[in-house]
């Protein structure tokens, strides 16, 4: 009887589900669901309780943001964290995905620590665990601290990385008895071309032809130095959580990087080319160091001698310097081979790989595409790089509000586009993906990075024009919550079912 009972037991497990009545329990057990935000772009209070400046701050208030909007005030989570962690509470949230403000933690980037940015991270992360909350913990996400901006040009100088390691120590020593996941420094690989290739985020540099106005600067070589210091950054606070934090505070570290899938535009073998080598410049660029200690072949080659090189020893200690990555997944791209008539001086780094990108999908009202191109970069993942640990950090739906001054709650196009992503991730995880998390962005509607206050991204929808920054639940806050406590996904959308879902 038992065996016949395991037998069936077997079978059942065996069969392919159908994908139209997966809950959460269908996800491996301990994986985490949550939602996200960075401290830029929800905390305000920028220039309250001894924050100074950021890069960032900087560039919004040169009138750089698209809307001239800043993260002055943003969603004012300084002052409303405590409603929020009530929030997402209610919502049945496993973990918040957050960072910290390097210039709030110490405001001239080295030296002295703010006793009031301690306190203020000290309080988050106390009333997240009072609540059965996971803090998961971004240490450096774009906001820079200006004053060594001015002092040696950020990324552009080793001295960053000594820098940034004492900083990650404070974080470490001072909220890694209770956080349990770190991650060094979020999307080094693209922080890096718009900071210093196109220059359409700070430190807006960059150099004829690519790019407009910018502050100085050099397109063809800043990037790949700054995404240099970013990853012997990383892995310096890797190794310093490694060797005399991990085994006492038992937590996890990794990076985030944006995690874009390109498809080649026209089924030539030229363009398939060109999108196995965008993906190699997009993903290869972090993911080929960290797995085998240098930049990919096709990278070296390319780029040539403006590649900086890997000493020996720092090859060693990029190797295998994380124990999970996070990749922020937004919609596909197209690439397209360059066919000679190379003429979008957008970027020098679309030179060097030699494809012309082309946004297939700006994303637009009411548009839900496939969302096949996360499974393809799970596939990618497994087979490539050795099927890492992943979070998936971000993923979420912007729209513009058709009436920006009044409260919308109607967006079950945003539930709809996250339910097709759980769906794809369930049926990756199920062909042998290793995903520990996935994280909606955003919890709330925040300063966007390329949006301003235009496009939002929340579940919780903020009234901007309240001075109370009043939240309120749009119905995929509602959705998303139900889906937390044990609710089923609607069927699959049959626009994607050759994608392989039963
Ligand atoms: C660049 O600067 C010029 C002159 O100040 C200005 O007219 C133009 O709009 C700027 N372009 C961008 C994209 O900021
Ligand atoms: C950028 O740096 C490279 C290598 O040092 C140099 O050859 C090139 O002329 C520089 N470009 C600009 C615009 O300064
Ligand atoms: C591309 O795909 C289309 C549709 O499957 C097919 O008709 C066409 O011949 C293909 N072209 C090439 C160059 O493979
Ligand atoms: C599932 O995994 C196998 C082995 O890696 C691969 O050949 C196949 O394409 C994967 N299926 C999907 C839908 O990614």
């Amino acid at each position: 009887m038992a065996l016949l009972l395991l037998f069936f037991l077997l079978l059942l497990s065996a069969l392919p589900r159908d994908a139209a009545a997966l809950t959460r329990r269908d996800f491996p057990g301990g994986f985490i669901f949550g939602a996200g935000t960075s401290a830029y772009q929800v905390e305000g209070a920028a220039a309250e309780d001894g924050r100074k400046p950021s890069i960032w701050d900087t560039f919004t208030h040169q009138g750089y943001s698209p809307d001239k909007s800043t993260g002055d005030v943003a969603a004012d989570q300084y002052h409303h964290y405590k409603d929020d962690v009530k929030l997402m509470h209610e919502m049945g949230l496993d973990a918040y995905r957050f960072s910290i403000a390097w210039p709030r933690l110490i405001p001239d980037g080295r030296g002295k620590i703010n006793p009031k940015g301690l306190e203020y991270y000290n309080n988050l992360i106390d009333e997240l665990i009072l609540h059965g909350i996971q803090p998961h913990v971004t240490i450096y996400h774009f906001d820079f601290p200006q004053s060594l901006q001015d002092e040696y040009n950020g990324l552009l100088s080793p001295r960053f990385i000594d820098d940034y390691t004492a900083y990650a120590n404070t974080c470490f020593e001072s909220f890694g008895d209770r956080v349990k996941h770190w991650v060094t420094v979020n999307e080094p690989n693209i922080e890096t071309i718009s900071g210093f290739d196109d220059g359409t985020l700070p430190p807006r540099r960059c150099s004829y032809p690519f790019g407009v106005n910018c502050t100085g600067g050099n397109s063809s070589t800043e990037p790949y130095i700054a995404a240099h210091h970013l990853l012997l950054a990383h892995a310096s606070a890797v190794s310093l959580y490694r060797d005399t934090y991990q085994v006492t505070q038992k937590g996890h570290i990794g990076i985030t990087l944006l995690g874009l899938w390109y498809e080649p535009a026209t089924n030539t073998s030229q363009d398939a080319a060109a999108a196995t080598r965008m993906n190699d410049f997009h993903i290869g660029w972090f993911m080929y160091p960290l797995v085998y200690g240098d930049y990919p072949p096709v990278m070296r080659s390319r780029v040539g001698a403006r590649m900086p090189r890997l000493t020996v020893e720092q090859s060693k200690k990029v190797s295998g310097s994380y124990d999970f990555i996070g990749f922020n997944h937004y919609p596909d791209n197209r690439a397209r081979a360059d066919k000679s008539a190379f003429n979008l001086k957008q970027r020098d780094y679309y030179a060097d790989a030699a494809v012309i990108v082309d946004p297939v999908t700006d994303i637009q009202e009411g548009y839900v595409e496939p969302p096949c191109a996360l499974g393809k970069l799970l596939e990618h993942l497994k087979l490539k790089y050795g099927n890492p640990p992943v979070m998936i950090y971000e993923n979420g739906y912007g729209d513009i509000p058709k009436t920006p001054s009044k409260i919308e709650y109607d967006d079950d196009y945003r539930s709809e586009f996250l339910q097709n992503y759980l769906e794809v991730l369930y049926l990756s995880i199920r062909n042998g993906s290793d995903v520990r998390g996935y994280f909606v962005w955003s919890f709330l509607d925040v300063f966007e990075v390329l949006y301003g206050n235009v496009r939002r991204f929340g579940l919780y929808g903020i009234d901007m024009n309240s001075e109370r920054r009043t939240r309120y639940a749009r119905n995929s806050a509602r959705w998303y919550s139900g889906f937390l406590n044990g609710g089923e996904l609607r069927p699959v959308s049959p626009s994607w079912k050759a994608y392989g879902a039963a």
